[in-house]
């Protein structure tokens, strides 16, 4: 039986943190022998906010690199970069046809970011603010259109492939959402059972989220409170130095701060159980010093990190090796890309004789 299709992207916006790799990165090795997995770097999507170029030629290698150091196999799954597959952009025109402009507006993610394109604070009742300025103001030209079109070209990669599985982020499932109503509308505008409708993976088990060393919330790029896989021990080892800690126990078993119980999650996901419960009972018995609990963290990170940070360094330190991956990845991703695309063609009614 063939192996169901596995797709996923990631924005080349920046290098990859613990929370990519706990709650992304790490799954993706573990399901890569069971699954036809493919995993591209969405360079398009990343042109909707108009990084600087330069930027972006940088990103797109250090995310390959990282993808690879982290273990994802390129003999294994697919790994590609999106503007390789040239197929994806002619069917993002094709399915554009078929999506309509004020489902786009109303996406969650678009209001947002036309939101702080044009500086008006969020607000569930400012749709229509938001509507008049796009339409009135000729000068906001950073509300671009393909930042509105962004989920006809996610729609697109994930169809292109025929993927039935899409591990993502929380903040993505509306666009998965999307991307099943625009198969489900193809299907039956054209009278056809061709594209299937993609799901979420579900790894099973309770969600990780890699908190933050803020005190608060979650891991992430925008967040400013990443340790990242690249960072250098010295940075790092100052990052978890510094994390919010409170003024520690006053009473035995007393219920745990978020900050504190941030530490902990930290803990959990990098160092042995014997160490976590000597934490935990010092917590419990009033004896604990949060510096020894950061220094432990920082060397049980750095255990997990620098065997990656030393693979991204020499992966980037060898280009043929790399445009070899993304040959590779190319030529496959393409294979059914414009299979999937030909037959779209036909079924739309573009010249065949
Ligand atoms: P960021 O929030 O830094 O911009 P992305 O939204 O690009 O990260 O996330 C890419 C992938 O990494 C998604 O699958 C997302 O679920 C996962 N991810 C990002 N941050 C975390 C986190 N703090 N904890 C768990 N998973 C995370
Ligand atoms: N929009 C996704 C993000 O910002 C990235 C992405 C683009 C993607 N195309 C995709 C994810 C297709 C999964 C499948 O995180």
């Amino acid at each position: 039986m063939s192996k169901e299709i596995v797709l996923s992207g990631i924005r080349p916006t920046g290098n990859l943190h613990l929370g990519n790799y706990y709650g992304a990165l790490s799954k993706f090795v573990r399901i890569q022998n069971d699954y036809d997995c493919n995993f591209f770097i969405a360079d398009l999507h990343a042109l909707t906010t108009n990084p600087d170029p330069t930027q972006l030629h940088a990103s797109v290698k250090t995310i390959l690199a990282e993808y690879l150091a982290a273990g994802i196999d390129p003999d294994k799954a697919t790994i590609f970069v999106q503007s390789d597959v040239p197929e994806i952009a002619e069917m993002y025109l094709l399915l554009n046809m078929h999506v309509g402009i004020g489902e786009l507006m109303r996406t969650t993610a678009f209001k947002d970011k036309a939101r702080k394109a044009l500086g008006i604070t969020a607000t569930d009742e400012n749709d229509e603010q938001i509507e008049r300025e796009i339409i009135g103001n000729e000068t906001n030209k950073r509300v671009n259109a393909g930042l509105l079109t962004y989920p006809t070209l996610m729609a697109v990669d994930i169809l292109i492939q025929k993927a039935t599985k899409v591990p993502v982020g929380k903040d993505q499932l509306q666009h998965l959402e999307l991307t099943r109503r625009f198969a489900r509308r193809f299907n039956s505008f054209y009278g056809v059972d061709f594209f299937p409708e993609p799901y979420d993976f579900d790894f099973g088990g309770a969600p990780v989220k890699v908190p933050g060393l803020d005190g608060s919330g979650k891991m992430g790029k925008s967040e400013g409170n990443c340790i990242y896989l690249i960072d250098e021990p010295k940075v790092l080892r100052k990052k978890v130095m510094r994390a919010v800690t409170d003024e520690g126990p006053q009473t035995p078993n007393s219920p745990m701060s978020e900050p504190i119980a941030n530490l902990f999650s930290l803990l959990e996901l990098t160092s042995t159980p014997e160490v976590v419960k000597h934490f935990r009972e010092a917590y419990a018995d009033c004896s604990i010093r949060y510096g020894d609990l950061k220094k432990q963290l920082a060397e049980d990170i750095l255990a997990v990190t620098t065997p990656i940070r030393d693979r991204i360094n020499d992966i980037l330190g060898n280009e043929d090796y790399m445009r070899k991956v993304l040959a590779q990845g190319a030529e496959k991703a393409r294979e059914r890309a414009s299979k999937t695309l030909a037959d779209v063609r036909e079924i739309m009614g573009i010249r065949k004789f």
